[in-house]
């Protein structure tokens, strides 16, 4: 099925069949000496309560991917949906409020603001999105009492340790209760036991409330925790794979067409 022409292509990609999809999407940086092609023609498809990881070495575009697919960053080629929505007709205001009310971000860009304690931390997109400020305490408190911090809510992030304070980072990205989270590097930062701790959290919550998350990482191990491996190098997708030991694969998997093509079989019990 035709949806739409992209750059005197047909975009073939249903965007009904993916809370995520995207198709031919190139971002190129021009730093005015010279010019990055960062991302060259993403086609990828994330159906709803996926748990997708993003793995690839140092400069290959992951964090450029998360920051185009979730309309952080605008593309110079190709269409991303989001929930069937085609990103770039969207217009920057409606962009800005679905983002609001519909993603959440874990992203080191986004890290906590040290003035403010945990709770107000947590509650600031909420206050952002013209949240009356009572829900968006409650709101905040019960995000940081699913993160298990409930009892740190008025400690500053300085009072935290690093475990503490990625969830503090978490229940923040859940606080509006999101369709989609990005998750760039999650567990870059922290020792094995909380990185542990957070990949815990995270896939109870895809299991739990069918989150959809999209994680970036570097840990062969946080990987192999997710529903399907994506592998980037130089701008591309250049494989994906069902780990043997994570999640089952997604009983909705799909690959978009022009992805290789090829749906990945389940994974083996
Ligand atoms: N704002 C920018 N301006 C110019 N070039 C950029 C910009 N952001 C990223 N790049 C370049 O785009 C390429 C992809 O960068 P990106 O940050 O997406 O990589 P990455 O896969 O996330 O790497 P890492 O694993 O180190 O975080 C790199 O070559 C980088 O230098
Ligand atoms: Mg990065």
């Amino acid at each position: 099925m035709v949806f739409r022409k992209s750059k005197g292509k047909e975009a073939t990609v249903d965007p009904g069949k993916g809370i995520i999809q995207s198709q031919g999407v190139v971002k190129v940086y021009d730093t005015g000496s010279a010019k990055l092609t960062a991302l060259r023609g993403i086609d990828f498809a994330v159906r709803k309560g996926e748990m997708v990881a993003v793995m690839g070495p140092s400069g290959c575009g992951k964090t450029t991917l998360l920051n185009c697919l979730s309309g952080l960053d605008d593309v110079d080629e190709g269409t991303i949906w989001l929930e069937g929505e085609d990103l770039a007709t969207m217009g920057d205001k409606r962009r800005t409020s679905y983002r609001a009310k519909r993603m959440g971000f874990i992203f080191q860009v986004f890290n906590l603001l040290p003035v403010l304690s945990a709770v107000e931390n947590v509650e600031l997109p909420l206050l952002v999105d013209n949240v009356k400020p009572s829900v968006a305490r409650q709101k905040a408190l019960t995000a940081l009492e699913t993160v298990g911090l409930r009892d740190w809510a008025g400690h500053r992030p300085a009072e935290l340790s690093g475990g503490q304070r990625q969830r503090v980072t978490i229940a923040r990205s859940l606080v509006n209760d999101p369709a989609i989270v990005w998750a760039d590097e999650p567990t870059g930062a922290l020792d094995s036991k909380s990185a542990a701790d957070i990949m815990n959290l995270l896939r109870t919550l895809n299991a739990e409330r069918s989150l959809t998350i999209v994680l970036v990482t570097h840990d062969p191990g946080v990987g192999g925790q997710c529903h399907r491996i994506v592998r980037m190098q130089d701008g591309a997708i250049v494989g994906e794979e069902v780990p043997a030991n994570g999640i089952a694969a997604h009983p909705d998997h799909y690959v978009a067409a022009g992805n290789g093509g090829q749906a990945v079989a389940t994974a083996q019990a």
